[in-house]
């Protein structure tokens, strides 16, 4: 992968990281970003040696505090600004990969910093972390899939809380409301998140993926519909392990 510069993409064993490099500016997302991401989704998505991968944030602040408001200030608007950001769609990319991707929450996780966390399968926080979506007091509402993934996350009532009253909540409320699964000390972040891809790692790929699809697929779906794609992977599961054998 050629010229990254906010996004830093490493590999180790089975193991994607994918680390957000901005940290001077908190790693805000800007366009550079926005393209790296997609570059780097696009080839562990294609990559069958990729069994999971960890989403990280570099520096001691930030895992990331939002959009690049100075790029919001020199566009003629922030529509204009924001239609930048749509012309890829990175958060579908993100969306449809089959490999389970784990977010490391830590410092500052605000706006887009929460929207891409919940395009990940597992959030570990660190205990100062602290989430926001400010949106809504800037003008603007989220639009990198926060207002259909958050009350997917934490239901409807939180979801407008968090969106519509903008202040900030500490890694303890996030746990407390399901928007991560678990709060660790800062030091202890990344190795939460690495024990927890190791342990994934260790079970057959093809059941991870088709229980990742079948919940991905099911939630957009009728339950009958959704316990017929669950029939359908489960037969397909068992007709592939049959002809590995
Ligand atoms: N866009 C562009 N730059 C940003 C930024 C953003 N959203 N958030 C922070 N930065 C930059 C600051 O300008 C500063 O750069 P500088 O050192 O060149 O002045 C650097 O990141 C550090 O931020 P700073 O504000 O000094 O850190 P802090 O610890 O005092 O405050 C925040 C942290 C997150 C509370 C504060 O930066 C903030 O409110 N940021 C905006 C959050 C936001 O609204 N995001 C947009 C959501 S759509």
């Amino acid at each position: 992968m050629s010229d990254l510069e906010a996004v830093i993409y490493e590999k180790n064993d089975d193991i994607a990281y994918i680390t957000l490099n901005r940290p001077q500016v908190l790693n805000v997302y800007n366009v550079r970003m926005r393209d790296e991401l997609y570059q780097v989704l696009g080839a562990i998505k294609d990559d069958p040696t990729v069994l999971v991968a960890i989403l990280k944030g570099n520096g001691e602040k930030a895992f990331c505090a939002g959009a690049d408001l100075s790029e919001f200030l020199t566009a003629p608007s922030p529509t204009a600004a924001r239609q930048v950001r749509w012309e890829r769609d990175v958060w579908g990319l993100f969306l449809s990969i089959p490999q389970p991707v784990i977010a490391a929450l830590h410092g500052y996780v605000l706006g887009s910093g929460i929207e891409m966390a919940l395009c990940c399968d597992i959030r570990i926080a660190s205990e100062e972390a602290q989430f926001g979506l400010p949106e809504v007091g800037l003008g603007i509402i989220p639009a990198a899939g926060a207002t259909q993934t958050l009350p997917r996350a934490v239901g409807r009532a939180r979801a407008l809380e968090i969106m519509l009253i903008g202040d900030r909540i500490d890694a303890k409320r996030a746990l407390d409301i399901g928007l991560v699964n678990q709060v660790v000390p800062r030091n202890e972040l990344l190795s939460a998140a690495e024990s927890i891809a190791r342990k994934i790692v260790s079970f057959d790929f093809r059941a991870v993926q088709s229980a990742k699809q079948a919940v991905m697929r099911g939630l957009n779906m009728p339950l009958s519909e959704g316990l017929e794609i669950e029939r359908n992977l489960a037969s397909l599961l068992r007709h592939k392990k049959r002809s590995s054998e």
